[in-house]
């Protein structure tokens, strides 16, 4: 599986990403192994997926698919992190209150289990474009107030690097941050919880 890495400016393409169970397993062509890998069906029914980390710097984002539906997987500086704090008023659910946008463990000021790492669904919660990752600060064409963000170029709506909408914008709610886990320092689990609950 290829997925999209960038930074914002540039594009490549990598194979970071792999369904679980390993693109490395299935490389050596044991017959048992592959059967042991989740169905394309399988998958699209919601089956986890896995994202390796390791080569993933500041800045820079992959993309993962899962159930159909592209999730981002992007590494933030401390300076990101630090700035997270700053715009609450004018976000719209700055404390993540909806309930419906995030697993509890990710209700918090950078709405993810690492403050470095966040997972987020691509997809604009106002009617499903996907916007574009703009980490950039104060860029010409977003204002000198741009912190780095998302912005849908459909309607306008904005996001900041915590995936949290802004007020005033069409979007009703934050992007939605999917179950996932760590196993290790570099291996994301994308589509269930710790405990293994989707
Ligand atoms: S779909 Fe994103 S602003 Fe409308």
């Amino acid at each position: 599986m290829s997925n999209t890495v960038d930074t914002g400016k540039r594009r490549f393409l990598t194979a970071a990403a792999s369904v679980v169970g390993g693109a490395g397993a299935a490389a050596v062509a044991v017959p048992f192994v592959s059967s042991m890998l989740p169905s394309a069906k399988a998958r699209a029914a919601g089956a986890p997926v896995e994202a390796d980390i390791s080569k993933l710097e500041v800045g820079q984002r992959i993309t993962i698919e899962w159930r159909g539906k592209p999730v981002w997987v992007f590494r933030r500086s401390p300076e990101t992190i630090t700035a997270l704090d700053s715009q609450n008023d004018k976000l719209l659910d700055p404390n993540s209150d909806m309930t419906s946008q995030q697993p509890d463990y990710a209700k918090n000021k950078a709405r993810s289990i690492r403050d470095e790492v966040m997972v987020v669904v691509g997809i604009c919660t106002h009617l499903g474009c996907s916007p574009t990752y703009r980490p950039e600060l104060a860029p010409e064409d977003l204002g000198p107030d741009w912190k780095g963000g998302f912005f849908c170029p459909c309607h306008g709506s904005r996001f900041d690097l915590a995936g949290r909408v802004f007020q005033g914008v069409p979007a009703p709610s934050n992007l939605v941050v999917p179950p996932y886990y760590f196993q290790g320092d570099n291996r994301i689990i994308i589509g269930e919880d710790a405990q293994g609950a989707a």
